[in-house]
């Protein structure tokens, strides 16, 4: 009976210190960050493009978090500065990722601003990068034979639209490029800010 309390007692012990360590120190690290003023809220079409960038799974492919540079080489890949807790401050639930199959995405409306790009490149990737990996979301667009009114057209490069066809984009093609041109973290940060977010960012 003397060591079954014992061994409760240990028990609880390290479950504290972990729950100390993983929950409570983080928590408390992180609370009082507020965003920086170059940073947006989003808004609702940018929101609900978030929600199709969750739904369709870009999540298992494309992480959100440049490091910093003593860790990995993401800023000679172009996709831009260690990011910093401060950064994320309006994301919830954060989409960091973890896989890198494809590019990390959290500059890409920086590097990339063009609608039409975004939405040919989700329509067809292939047909933008010849030997790209990334699924197609046909579905995520119409195909019709001529254009109605306020219909968003996409201008594919030569051979990808169906024949006789024009591709339209549904709203949920729209938000997600409204989403993706959102993401745009290129505005300076101080190095003071800097410092422990790199520690988080690992
Ligand atoms: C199976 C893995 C995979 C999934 C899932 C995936 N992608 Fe990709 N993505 C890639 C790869 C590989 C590339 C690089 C080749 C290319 O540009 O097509 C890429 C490239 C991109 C690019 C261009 C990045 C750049 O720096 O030029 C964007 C934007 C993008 N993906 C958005 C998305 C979105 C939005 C989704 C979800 C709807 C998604 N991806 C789902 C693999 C994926």
């Amino acid at each position: 009976m003397h060591s079954e309390t014992k061994l409760l007692a240990g028990g609880m012990t390290m479950l504290s210190i972990a729950t100390s360590a993983l929950v409570v120190i983080p928590y408390i690290t992180v609370r009082d960050i507020k965003a920086p003023e170059s940073l947006k809220p989003y808004t609702s079409a940018e929101l609900r493009g978030r929600q199709q960038y969750i739904a369709n799974g870009c999540i298992y492919c494309h992480s959100q978090q440049p490091r910093a540079k003593s860790f990995a080489p993401d800023t000679q890949r172009g996709w831009g500065r260690a990011s910093v807790a401060a950064d994320y401050a309006y994301d919830s639930p954060h989409l960091l990722g973890t896989m890198r199959t494809g590019p990390d995405l959290f500059n890409i409306g920086a590097r990339q601003p063009s609608d039409q790009w975004h939405l040919g490149h989700l329509y067809q990737p292939r047909a933008y990068v010849s030997a790209s990996i990334m699924p197609s979301y046909p579905f995520l667009f119409e195909t019709k034979p001529q254009l109605e009114s306020g219909d968003i057209e996409v201008k594919l490069p030569p051979g990808y639209a169906p024949p006789g066809q024009l591709v339209v984009a549904k709203q949920e093609a729209l938000d997600l490029v409204a989403y993706l041109k959102a993401l745009n973290h290129t505005y300076p940060i101080l190095e003071s800010a800097a410092a422990p977010a790199s520690a988080v960012a690992r």
